[in-house]
């Protein structure tokens, strides 16, 4: 088979691999892939969100089978497009996305269906916003744009002179884009977030072992939100009641709901929980596979990854025993100094021969023989052992046998599900 992913992450380069080892798989193309993906991939120079490249790239190639990872192209419709043109593919149609590309739409569909997920009101208009938060807003308060805003919509305030200047900053100056024509203020949930990324053929739901991402720049949760700074699998907070709960109250009556409202979700549907004092609660859900958890349950998947892809597009995923590893598996991100805000570029990576971790690369390019930085989230450096602890420690150790200038990372992953085990 012919097979193209679209992104260039390093849950692109965790995916790639995977679909790697399945002996049907002859030729990979990543659109547009990053440096280190080039070694397990052809990478072609087309952007994600290019859909009609995408589109004409795939026709020309006869791919038989294509894998669109992010949430962008999924939400203006790369998969609708690509099945236009009889082309085979993993992930959501744009009905489908919705679920992650308009809060609105996700919030008001909990709603409907009973799902658990924090109280909210939605706005269209900044004045009607600033009444409610002057008469009913409690403290802290979530303040969410509607639309995609590179998982940064959302404002955690304080109080309600935070509160009103995160609704004119979203509503007035735009700082998320277009993605701020909508709001959603909602109630702070407390409690220990989980990542629960479910393959489901819009039939059949099989959730993979759970995760915690490290959303924070700085140790000890403090700092800038990122894009996830590591993650480690599966998390000791999610136990057995608490997965079988979240079955019969989230992930089964999301699926069914999006059927009901015809917008049958196909590929992989990622929960974002809260594991409340009430119960776990709906965060967020994503289309897609999450990143960087992504780097930490892929390589637990016993069961082929390709395989599944293939039954979810033709909706047997019921025929399909998804298994997975026992043990546990850790990420460190290795970033540019200065990210989530601005960050140099361009500097020489080295990696020691003797490395003994799977190295995804998530912004790197080539550079003749040499891999320099290009991005903000550089290396995502996983481990798999029996243990989470010593997954974690195997992890920091061999996140020594590589440098970068200004290299940064989190001191800290796992530390919290850690102590929780003990
Ligand atoms: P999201 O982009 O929806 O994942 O939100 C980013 C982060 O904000 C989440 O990972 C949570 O840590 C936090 N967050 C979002 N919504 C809430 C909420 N209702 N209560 C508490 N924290 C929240
Ligand atoms: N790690 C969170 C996300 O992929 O959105």
């Amino acid at each position: 088979m012919k097979i193209m992913v679209v992104g260039g992450g390093g849950r692109e380069h965790a995916i790639i691999k995977s679909i790697k080892k399945n002996p049907k798989a002859e030729k990979i193309y990543a659109l547009p892939g990053n440096g280190g993906i080039s070694q397990d991939a052809q990478c072609v120079d087309i952007g994600a969100k290019d859909i009609d490249a995408i589109v004409e790239f795939a026709k020309k190639e006869g791919i038989d089978f294509a894998v669109v990872a992010p949430d962008d192209p999924l939400v203006l419709g790369a998969v609708d497009a690509l099945h236009e043109n009889g082309i085979k593919c993993f992930g959501p149609c744009a009905a489908a996305a919705a679920i992650e590309g308009s809060k609105v739409f996700s919030k008001g569909l909990m709603k409907k269906y009973g799902i658990p997920t924090a109280d909210y009101e939605v706005f269209d208009d900044a004045e009607k916003a600033l009444v409610y938060i002057e008469n009913n807003a409690k403290y802290p308060t979530v303040i969410k744009a509607d639309g995609l805003a590179l998982g940064k919509g959302v404002i955690i305030a304080q109080d309600k002179d935070e509160a009103v200047s995160a609704v004119k900053s979203i509503m007035e100056d735009r700082i998320f884009g277009a993605s701020g024509s909508n709001i959603v203020i909602e109630e702070f949930l407390t409690g220990v977030e989980v990542s629960v990324l479910a393959f489901t053929d819009g039939k059949t739901v099989v959730p993979m072992i759970s995760s915690m991402d490290h959303k924070r720049a700085l140790d000890g949760d403090e700092g800038l939100n990122t894009g996830g700074m590591g993650t480690i699998a599966p998390s000791p907070f999610y136990t057995k009641e608490i997965a079988d709960e979240c079955m019969e109250k989230i992930f089964l009556p999301t699926v069914e709901a999006m059927n009901k409202e015809n917008r049958k979700f196909k590929g992989c549907l990622y929960f974002g929980l809260m594991l409340t004092p009430n119960g776990p609660a709906v965060i967020e859900y994503n289309c897609r596979f999450g990143d960087p958890e992504t780097q930490v349950v892929l390589p637990m998947l016993k069961t082929d990854l390709l395989d599944i892809m293939l039954a979810v597009e033709e909706e047997r995923l019921a025929d399909i025993n998804v298994e997975f590893e026992s043990g546990a598996c850790c990420c460190v991100i290795m970033a540019s100094g200065g990210y989530p805000l601005s960050y140099g570029k361009g500097y020489e990576i080295t990696i020691e021969d003797d490395i003994e971790a799977m190295v995804y690369h998530a912004g790197t390019k080539k550079d003749g023989d040499k891999f320099i930085t290009s991005g903000g989230r550089v290396l995502g450096v996983c481990v798999r052992e029996k243990e989470l602890s010593s997954a974690i420690s195997g992890a920091y150790e061999q996140v020594k046998k590589i440098n970068f200038k200004d290299a940064f990372y989190r001191r800290d992953i796992g530390a919290k599900a850690l102590k929780a085990q003990r």
